[in-house]
């Protein structure tokens, strides 16, 4: 029997994954995890468990009436979790919050099994999951909680999902919370995480792709990658990875290697210092060749620094660039001490 995970994002950024049998509905499935998604009659007639299907295939069958869910909705990915039996996995957005729906975050423990720095600019952490492989979606983060500091840090997974080896890709900066137990953490050392977290994930990939990375905002698109890689995709994607100074420029390698295995897959770099010898200087605004916007029909994700999200944003709106979707991520900084 075979059965299909379907993530649950719910609109305050928590995901959960439940489970669903064959032929099962997923307010059912749902409800066997102990989340109450929205709902009333759970027989197709009041609507009140309407969510958007963001992926996947699935039956809603003919059980319900119009006033439910119209064609129209239908047709633009709304679904009744009452009626919705998954045929493959699926990712649906909830209209209201894990709160609401009287579920959490799930936390889990992890062991430091590598900490290895690139140049001075970032670290490369790897860690063992203690129980089975955390589920997520290529795009989305983990809060980490910082080791005896009673605070965490946001990080997005820059491994794929499916693994009990997850990976991140993390700024060092001077002095931060995070940077600093950094430097003196050990293969062994335990941390616990929370999550996964986002809507910031690779949708169904039905257009060409435009991934534009600043900086350590490199690491989702490493997960999305690899997730392509794995479905062996044909679609065009391009890669924009642009950071301040030369020596920021980390895991190109791991790129390159992506390009080798996707067959319509293009990347390059772009290096802000006016005085690096870099042959692509400036912001990815001006490194963004025409056909990777294919006149608007293509699917753009954007991650990094608040500034450098702000700008391309900005860039759109001035230029008139309107990609049919459009999800971006920013790496805010805590401003304010985020308890663990
Ligand atoms: C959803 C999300 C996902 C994220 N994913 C990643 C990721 O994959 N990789 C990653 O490197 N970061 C990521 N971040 C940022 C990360 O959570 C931390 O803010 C960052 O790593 C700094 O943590 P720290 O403890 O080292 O420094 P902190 O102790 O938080 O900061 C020390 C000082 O440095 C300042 N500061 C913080 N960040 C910067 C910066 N980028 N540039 C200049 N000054 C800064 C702070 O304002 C503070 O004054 C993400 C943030 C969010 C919200
Ligand atoms: S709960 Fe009423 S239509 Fe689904």
């Amino acid at each position: 029997m075979s059965s299909y995970n379907v993530a649950l994002n719910f609109e305050d950024g928590v995901t959960r994954f439940v489970t669903c049998k064959t032929g099962e509905k997923v307010l059912d499935a749902a409800f066997r995890a102990r989340i109450n998604l929205p709902m009333d009659c759970s027989d197709g007639v009041c609507g009140t468990c309407k969510c958007r299907a963001e992926s996947g295939s699935y039956d809603l069958g003919d059980d319900y009436i119009d006033d439910a869910l119209t064609e129209d909705e239908k047709e633009s990915g709304l679904v009744l979790t009452c009626q919705m039996v998954p045929e493959s996995d699926c990712v649906i957005a909830v209209p209201a919050s894990s709160t609401a729906c009287k579920t959490e975050q799930s936390r889990f423990t992890a062991t430091v099994s590598k900490v290895e720095p690139r140049n001075d600019a970032a670290v490369v952490l790897e860690l063992d999951v203690d129980a089975t492989a955390p589920v997520f979606l290529p795009g989305q983060y983990v809060n980490i909680d910082v080791p005896g500091s009673g605070q965490y840090r946001s990080y997005s997974f820059s491994s794929a999902p499916g693994q009990s080896t997850i990976s991140f890709l993390i700024k060092r900066i001077p002095g931060g919370v995070m940077s600093t137990w950094l430097e003196s953490a050990q293969p062994g050392n335990k941390v616990e995480l929370t999550g996964p977290l986002g809507s910031f994930y690779l949708r169904a990939v039905e257009r060409p792709l435009l991934f534009l990375a600043g900086g350590t905002g490199l690491a989702p698109f490493l997960s999305m990658l690899e997730v392509l890689a794995r479905a062996n995709s044909q679609q065009r994607a391009h890669l924009i990875y642009g950071v301040t100074r030369e020596l920021d420029l980390v895991q190109v390698d791991a790129i390159e290697a992506y390009a080798a295995k996707l067959p319509n897959f293009t990347c390059s770099t772009v290096v802000a210092d006016t005085d690096s010898t870099h042959p692509r200087k400036g912001w990815v605004t001006q490194h963004m060749p025409a056909e990777a916007l294919n006149d608007g029909d293509v699917d753009v994700y954007l991650c990094g620094p608040p500034p450098m999200v702000d700008a391309v944003r900005k860039y759109f709106d001035d230029n008139g660039v309107k990609p049919n979707g459009f999800h971006y991520e920013k790496f805010t900084p805590n401003a304010a001490v985020r308890t663990a």
